[in-house]
C-alpha cells in the first residue's frame, strides 16, 4: 500500500515531467493543426464554463469584450476545423449579449467603450462571413454587425480633430478625451468588411472617411507607417501615446484589405496601406533579444518584454493572427509576406503551451518557447488559438462569403436603430436636497469607478 503510494507519486511526477512536452504539433500537417487547436480550445473552454458569471452567457467576470472577441476566435475555430462542440455556447453568449441588436446591452453600456462594443460586431461580422449557422427567431449575424454600424457612426466626433471615434463613449468616463487607434481601426474595420459582405456603399465611405481621417493624425502616419495608440482631442489629435500593439495594427490592415477587395483593386492607396503596414507590424517579430526569436515568433513587444501584460493585452495576437491570416485570401500575393512568420510563431505558441497540472496550458510568451513562463488563463488559450487557427486557413482556402457569393444572413441596414442607448445614462436618481453634495461624490465615485474600470478594459 504505502510502496504504491510512493510509485504512484513517482510515476505522477514522470507524467508531469512528460506532459511537460507540451501539445504536440506538425505545423504542416492539417490534422496536427486541427487536434492541437481543439486542445487548445477546449482548455480554452473550461475557463469559460467555470467563471463566476457563468449563469450570464457571454459574460466574463470583470470584463465584458472579451465575450466576443473569445466568439470570433471560435467562429474562426469552427471555419477552419469544421468542429462544432463550441457553436451553443457561442450562439448562446452572443444572443444573449446582443442588446437591442447592437451589442449595447443596458447592464454594462454605462461603461463601455467604442472599442469594447466593436469586437462584438466583428465577431458578427465574422460570422456572416462564414455562413455561421443561425438561429431562427434571432437576428441575423450581419444585421447585428450592422447594429453596430449603426449605433458607432453617429458618434463621429467633429467637436475635435475634425472628426474621429472617441475611445470611451460618456463623458464621465476617463478616455471621453482620448481618440484611440483601436476604436477608428475598429470601425473601419467593420465598415470595411459590411461594404465587402453587403456591396453597400455607404459603408465603404465611412470606412474610408475613417481610414482618411486617421492619416490626419498620429493615429496612422502614412509617411513611416506607424500607428500610435492614442491621441486626445485637448491638442486637436496631435500628441500621440505611441506603445506600439499589434491588434492596432491589424485592424487598419485588415480593413485596408477588405477595402482592397471590395474596390476591386483599382484604388491603389489600399493596397499601398496593407503592404506598408504589414511591413512596420514586423517590429512583432523581434529580431534581437526575446531568447533568440531572430524575427520569426510574434510578440506583442511592449508589455512582453518586461513580462507585465494585462489580460486584455495577452489576447492581441490571437487577433493579429487571425485577421492577417483571413486577409490572404482576398489580397493575392500576401500569403508569402504573412504565413512563413505565422508558421514559426505556431510552432513556438505550441511548445509554450506546457505549463498547468497536465503540462498543456498556455503562456504568454511564446518566444520563450518550451519554457513555460508561469502564466495561464482563458486570455493565453485564446492567444495560441488564434495562431494555430490562422495555421489552418491555407489549408481550407476559402474567402469570406458576400451576398452576392453564397452569404446567406440576411442584411438589414436598419438594425439596431431602435433604441435609446445614445442618451447618456442617468446614473443616480436623488432628491433635491441632496442634490450638490451627492453629485460631487457621484462625480467622484463615478470617475474613480471609471478610472478603475477603464484601466481594467484598457486598451480594448
Ligand atoms: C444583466 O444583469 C442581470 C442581473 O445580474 C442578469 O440577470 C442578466 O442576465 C444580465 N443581462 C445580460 C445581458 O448580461
Ligand atoms: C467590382 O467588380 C464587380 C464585378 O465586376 C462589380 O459588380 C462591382 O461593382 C465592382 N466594385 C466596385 C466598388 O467598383
Ligand atoms: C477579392 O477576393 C477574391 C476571393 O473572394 C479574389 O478571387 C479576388 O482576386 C480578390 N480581388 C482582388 C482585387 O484582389
Ligand atoms: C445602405 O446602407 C445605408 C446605411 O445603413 C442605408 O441607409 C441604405 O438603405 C442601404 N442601402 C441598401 C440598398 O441597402
Ligand atoms: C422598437 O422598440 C419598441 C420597444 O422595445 C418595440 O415595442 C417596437 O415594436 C420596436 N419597433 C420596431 C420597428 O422594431
Amino acid at each position: 500500500m504505502i510502496l504504491s503510494k510512493w510509485l504512484a507519486t513517482l510515476l505522477g511526477g514522470a507524467f508531469a515531467v512528460q506532459g511537460a512536452l507540451a501539445i504536440e504539433l506538425n505545423i504542416d500537417d492539417e490534422s496536427s493543426l486541427k487536434s492541437a487547436a481543439k486542445t487548445v480550445a477546449t482548455t480554452m473552454m473550461k475557463y469559460y464554463d467555470s467563471r463566476e458569471s457563468k449563469d450570464i452567457p457571454g459574460k466574463f467576470d470583470g470584463t465584458w469584450w472579451e465575450g466576443g472577441s473569445m466568439f470570433m476566435t471560435l467562429i474562426l475555430y469552427w471555419f477552419v476545423t469544421g468542429d462544432t462542440q463550441f457553436n451553443d455556447a457561442v450562439q448562446e453568449g452572443m444572443y444573449f449579449q446582443k442588446g437591442d441588436d447592437n451589442f449595447f446591452p443596458s447592464n454594462y453600456s454605462q461603461y463601455l467603450g467604442n472599442d469594447d462594443q466593436v469586437f462584438w460586431g466583428l465577431a458578427a461580422i465574422t460570422a456572416a462571413e462564414f455562413n455561421y449557422p443561425e438561429r431562427d427567431g434571432e437576428p441575423s449575424w450581419v444585421s447585428l454587425a450592422q447594429g453596430v454600424f449603426n449605433t458607432q457612426y453617429p458618434r463621429w466626433d467633429t467637436s475635435s480633430c475634425h472628426g474621429g471615434m472617441r475611445w470611451q463613449i460618456w463623458p464621465y468616463q476617463d478616455g471621453y478625451l482620448t481618440k484611440n487607434a483601436i476604436s477608428n481601426g475598429g470601425l473601419f474595420q467593420l465598415s470595411a468588411r459590411l461594404a465587402l459582405y453587403t456591396g453597400n456603399k455607404t459603408y465603404a465611405d465611412w470606412a474610408e472617411r475613417i481610414w482618411d481621417w486617421s492619416a490626419t493624425t498620429p493615429l496612422l502616419k502614412q509617411k513611416n507607417w506607424n500607428i500610435a495608440d492614442t491621441t486626445t482631442c485637448g491638442t486637436q489629435c496631435t500628441d500621440h501615446g505611441d506603445f506600439q500593439w499589434t491588434y492596432n495594427y491589424a485592424t487598419y490592415i485588415s480593413g485596408a484589405a477588405y477595402m482592397h477587395n471590395y474596390t476591386n483593386g483599382t484604388e491603389t492607396k489600399w493596397k499601398e496601406g496593407v503592404e506598408g503596414l504589414i511591413k512596420t507590424s514586423q517590429q512583432f517579430y523581434p529580431t534581437t533579444g526575446f531568447n533568440g526569436a531572430g524575427g520569426q515568433i510574434l510578440a506583442d513587444i511592449t508589455c512582453e518584454s518586461g513580462g507585465n501584460c494585462d489580460r486584455n493585452q495577452i489576447t492581441f495576437k490571437a487577433y493579429f493572427s487571425n485577421w492577417l491570416g483571413m486577409l490572404t485570401t482576398i489580397v493575392p500575393g500576401t500569403s508569402d509576406l504573412i504565413f512563413p512568420q505565422l508558421k514559426t510563431s505556431a510552432q513556438a505558441a505550441a511548445k509554450q503551451c506546457s505549463g498547468g497540472d497536465d503540462g498543456t496550458y498556455c503562456g504568454t510568451r511564446w518566444w520563450k518557447q518550451a519554457t513555460w513562463d508561469g502564466t495561464k488563463g482563458l486570455e493565453q488559450q485564446m492567444s495560441v488559438l488564434g495562431v494555430l487557427s490562422a495555421n489552418l486557413i491555407p489549408f481550407v482556402n476559402k474567402a469570406p462569403v458576400t451576398l452576392s457569393s453564397g452569404g446567406t444572413s440576411k442584411s438589414n441596414p436598419n438594425a439596431g436603430t431602435n433604441t435609446s442607448d445614445n442618451k447618456v445614462p442617468v446614473l443616480n436618481t436623488i432628491g433635491t436636497g441632496d442634490r450638490a453634495g451627492a453629485g460631487v461624490l457621484t462625480v467622484i465615485f463615478v470617475s474613480g469607478w471609471a478610472i478603475a474600470v477603464t484601466w481594467m478594459i484598457r486598451g480594448g
